[in-house]
């Protein structure tokens, strides 16, 4: 059965925050009612970056793990795994090594500008050369047709495209397959045969994409068909071979409009973040403790919420009258600034109220993160496995 498939990750590598839960994990949680999804933690991934700090890995994993899930990423309708308990994705990259030209991996745009940004890390490893291949390696095993992901990642996607188009093109031949495919499109049936065979010639002769599309949304709905037919129909399509992987198109994530508690973007690394976990007083203080317009020595002193952080909790969390209660109250002094935080502190934390029950309960009970893994990672493999035993064969590794 061929339905559209989401699939992301996320490195583990520190609690998750606000910006995450407005950025990420809110756009997983739309998804997972829309499609097929599997989120997983990118340990491996993480390694390419921290080798050096092993003891961080599997805590964070389970931690972020738990995050999800408090956040409301729901195991009953996304599978939820971690990369390394699937261990065919380590196969895949390196099968996948032997086809990858060393230019494309040092032309990707992420691989300088780490190395640069990163200057305090050893990048200049085999490893972390490779970390877009194995992300493609990630996305191409479960022949994900949807990736959401940031706008930093886009390169990683397109990348992942060529790289399946160069491997369909190698192996995607096989001894007859115009007479192997023309059967198979016998077996759609008289009337979608020839809707096939028409859309195929308008792209093939004239280049038209839109037909390309009918062609494929039509293959999609065929599900009685076999995969090795499938694969061949869509190769046949554009006039090639079997298409074995499927080229992946990024989900574009929207960059979240959270700022940190400076102003700034929400982010570690600029200590302005609220933990996904951290307890009530705690956040009360980090926002009763936010900077504010600096004009506002005294409070009689008028003040402009362009220049305050908090006004850009309000843009999140506001409503228009709230918002009109801030502007004229802090342009006319007539509010203070606790006053003007308040709302801001209760609208987080009943935001954050019911993931904080949520992941006690996972605290309470490490085992149920483990069997929710567990159950992931069990069909993740199922579905990995038959993408390998298809890559292997056609890589003349079938010994049967
Ligand atoms: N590289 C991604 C990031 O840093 C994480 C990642 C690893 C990923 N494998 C993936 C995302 C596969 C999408 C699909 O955000
Ligand atoms: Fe910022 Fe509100 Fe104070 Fe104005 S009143 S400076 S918007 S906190």
């Amino acid at each position: 059965m061929f339905v559209d498939r989401v699939l992301s990750g996320m490195r583990p590598t520190g609690a998750l925050h606000l910006g995450h839960y407005h950025g990420v994990l809110k756009n997983w949680i739309r998804l997972q009612h829309e499609f097929e999804c599997f989120f997983f933690v990118a340990d491996w991934h993480a390694l390419t970056t921290h080798y050096d700090t092993p003891e961080i890995v599997e805590q964070n994993a389970w931690d972020m793990v738990i995050d999800w899930l408090a956040a409301g990423v729901d195991p009953s309708q996304a599978t939820l795994f971690i990369q390394s308990r699937v261990p065919q994705h380590a196969e895949l990259h390196l099968l996948l090594s032997m086809i990858t030209p060393l230019g494309w991996l040092e032309r990707v745009p992420t691989y300088k500008d780490q190395q640069e940004k990163l200057s305090d890390r050893d990048l200049s490893t085999y490893g972390f050369l490779g970390y877009p291949l194995l992300q493609s390696a990630d996305i191409l095993i479960y022949r994900a047709n949807r990736v959401p992901v940031g706008d930093d990642q886009v390169p990683h996607i397109e990348f992942t495209r060529e790289i399946a188009r160069r491997f369909n093109h190698i192996y995607g031949r096989e001894p007859g397959f115009e007479a192997k495919a023309e059967a198979a499109v016998k077996k759609l049936g008289a009337k979608r045969a020839k809707l096939y065979r028409e859309l195929r010639t308008k792209f093939l002769e004239q280049g038209e994409t839109a037909a390309l599309e009918a062609a494929h949304a039509l293959l999609e709905k065929a599900q009685n068909l076999a995969r090795g037919d499938r694969e061949r129909l869509f190769g046949y399509l554009e006039g090639g071979g079997k298409m074995i992987l499927t080229e992946p198109q990024a989900l574009l994530t929207e960059a979240s409009k959270m700022p940190g508690l400076d102003g700034q973007k929400m982010s570690k690394s600029y200590d302005n973040t609220v933990g996904l976990r951290d307890d009530p007083d705690n956040i009360t203080k980090k926002i009763r403790t936010m900077p504010t317009d600096p004009a506002r020595v005294k409070r009689t002193d008028p003040g402009d919420p362009a220049k305050c952080p908090v006004w850009q909790l309000h843009l999140v969390y506001s409503d228009d009258t709230r918002k009109q209660w801030v502007q004229q109250g802090c342009r006319s002094a007539g509010i203070g600034c606790l006053e003007c935080k308040q709302p801001v502190i209760d609208a987080v934390l009943s935001e954050m109220k019911p993931m904080r029950e949520r992941a006690q309960r996972y605290l309470d009970d490490p085992t149920l993160v483990k069997s929710i893994i567990a159950d992931g990672c069990e069909k993740a493999q199922k579905l990995a496995e038959e993408t390998m035993r298809e890559v292997r064969a056609v890589m003349g590794l079938d010994y049967r």
